[in-house]
């Protein structure tokens, strides 16, 4: 299997906070790769240093096994990555087709083209009625399926989701679940980061533990489920 993202020994301070200590990871297309930790063990931040928003202090991002490292998020973009955020960053003041537009602008297809595909989306994610709306109309957990579809409007061989779960209904959950299944089904490797550990397990085919910037575990979800180092992580804090 190709690898689609690796990190090596990635490092970032903050002042002398070691948010990121050497961290080496690999995901393979198709696969979804967990990642766990509690608040503040460095989860973000390793998705920000590798889709170019923090310059890492050390070690490398390859994409594709491309390195990229220290490139700017819209050219780590175009090497066919795409993510969400914690907190959805939608475009409030515009449609939601109009959000959807927004990556694919500098694409050769046809406006049409580009439009059926939007809609396509938004039919996916159950957004296809409020598609002239305004994106500041949704709830947060449909900005969060907004975000999703935006990111999958270029078709990214790699994406990286950022606690898609935190804050969403269970019904939305489930919904979104799916939406993660059909990613990795559709070849996609899928980075997942979320503080809940049910939906990691559920989805993940390998899962990689983190705690104050370094990987304490590593491997399948059932020699993470019962690893000590996690549960001690989970029950020290
Ligand atoms: N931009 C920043 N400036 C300063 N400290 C930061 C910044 N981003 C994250 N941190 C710190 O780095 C550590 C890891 O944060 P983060 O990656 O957001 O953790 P997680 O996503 O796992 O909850 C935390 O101690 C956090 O306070
Ligand atoms: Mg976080």
């Amino acid at each position: 299997m190709s690898i689609a993202i690796e990190t090596r020994g990635l490092t970032k301070r903050f002042g002398g906070l070691v948010a990121l200590d050497g961290v080496d990871l690999q995901a393979a297309a198709g696969e979804t790769l967990g990642i766990i930790g509690v608040n503040g063990a460095g989860k973000t931040t390793l998705m920000n240093c590798i889709c170019g928003l923090y310059r890492p202090d050390g070690g490398d991002v390859f994409i594709s096994g491309e390195r990229v490292t220290g490139q700017p998020p819209h050219v780590v973009a175009h090497k066919g990555i795409g993510r969400t955020f914690q907190v959805p960053r939608v475009f409030r003041k515009m449609s939601l087709i109009d959000n959807l537009l927004v990556p694919v602008l500098d694409h050769r297809a046809s406006d049409a083209e580009l439009t059926e595909r939007a809609e396509g989306m938004l039919a996916r994610m159950q957004l296809i009625d409020l598609r002239h709306n305004y994106a500041e109309e949704l709830s947060g957990g449909q900005q969060k399926l907004l975000e999703m579809a935006r990111m999958l409007m270029p078709d990214p061989p790699i994406v990286m989701l950022d606690e898609p779960f935190a804050g969403v209904h269970p019904v939305l959950c489930k919904f979104m679940i799916e939406r993660i299944e059909e990613m990795s089904g559709a070849g996609k490797a899928v980075l997942l980061i979320s503080h809940d550990l049910t939906s990691i397990y559920r989805l993940s085919t390998r899962v990689v533990a983190l705690n104050q910037g370094k990987v304490i575990a590593e491997g399948g979800v059932d020699d993470i489920r019962g690893n000590p180092a996690v549960i001690e992580a989970y029950l020290g804090t």
